[in-house]
């Protein structure tokens, strides 16, 4: 297999760059990274949506934890704007697992971004409250965001509500539908696609369902594993409005097809 290469989309204007990364937690002896290289390009008045795709292992949680600076690689560099990663750079990310602050109200874990940008708590209370109705948790506002008091699916819209009205340049989502119901997961993607035309922010989202995948992204690049690496992309050539009609057609059916088999070609070189 060729491996995948960056070199012809190399830019001054790129919102995130990963260069030569590397990941090992025994001095070297064993890389679960090796040789990552990502370009993601700005694209301000547009925004992006990356999906990032390979095998459970392969190192997808990891990526996202280098982009918001929660983890250093053990080589190479990670770049947004053009800068090393670090704490002050606009990033939200929802988690794998679920991440609310159970000792606060949906209300307030919701309004957190706004509390640290100084908004007061009528302001931010309001704003809160339109996201807490988008992603349908109108009535649960005032109980505390633990489980089993608010099941696993809504303890992640709340994550998910946090993060839009963040309105970070960058959201990293990591699963981030992965425990919703079938109807939920749906909504989630749709309320998603609306803000992110809105708000052009700059998308990678991980997932592991390939028909989401093709739904939600323009870029869709595929990692194989032991050491991880982009092996593939895939652009995706459907209108940029899309809606549940575009799941409709031969060429979305095709589509997923392609990255299936694109998928099963690279887990067996492996
Ligand atoms: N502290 C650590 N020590 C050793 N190995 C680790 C450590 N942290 C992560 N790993 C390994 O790094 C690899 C990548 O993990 P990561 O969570 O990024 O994968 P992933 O692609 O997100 O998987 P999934 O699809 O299951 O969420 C895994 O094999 C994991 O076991
Ligand atoms: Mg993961």
């Amino acid at each position: 297999m060729s491996d995948f290469r960056f070199e012809d989309k190399v830019s001054l204007d790129n919102i995130i760059e990963l260069k030569g990364v590397g990941q090992s937690y025994d001095g070297g002896q064993n890389w679960i990274i090796k040789d990552y290289d990502l370009i993601i390009e700005d694209k301000p008045a547009q925004g992006q949506f990356v999906v990032l795709l390979g095998m459970s292992g392969s190192g997808k949680s990891t990526i996202l934890r280098y982009i918001s600076a929660l983890q250093e690689p053990t080589e190479g560099q990670v770049l947004v704007h053009g800068k090393p990663v670090g704490p002050d750079t606009h990033i939200s990310m929802v988690f794998q697992q679920y991440s609310s602050l159970p000792w606060m109200t949906v209300l307030d874990n919701v309004g957190l971004a706004l509390q640290y940008q100084g908004v007061s708590k009528k302001d931010r209370d309001e704003k809160a409250m339109e996201l807490i109705k988008l992603v349908g948790l109108e009535g649960h506002e005032k109980k505390y965001a633990m489980y089993p008091t608010l099941s696993g699916g809504q303890l992640q819209r709340i994550a998910i509500a946090r993060s839009l009205l963040a309105n970070p340049d960058i959201l990293l989502m990591d699963e981030p539908f992965g425990a919703l119901d079938i109807k939920t997961r749906i909504q989630m993607q749709e309320l998603l696609l609306e803000l992110w035309e809105k708000f052009h922010s700059t998308v990678v989202f991980v997932t592991h369902d390939i028909s989401e995948a093709v739904y939600l992204g323009d870029d869709i690049y595929i990692m194989k594993y032991a050491p991880s690496k982009i092996v593939e992309h895939i652009s995706v050539d459907l209108p940029i409005h899309r809606t549940r009609e575009t799941k409709r057609t031969p060429h979305f059916t095709q589509l997923v097809q392609h990255v299936e088999d694109t998928m099963m070609k690279i887990s067996a070189e492996k």
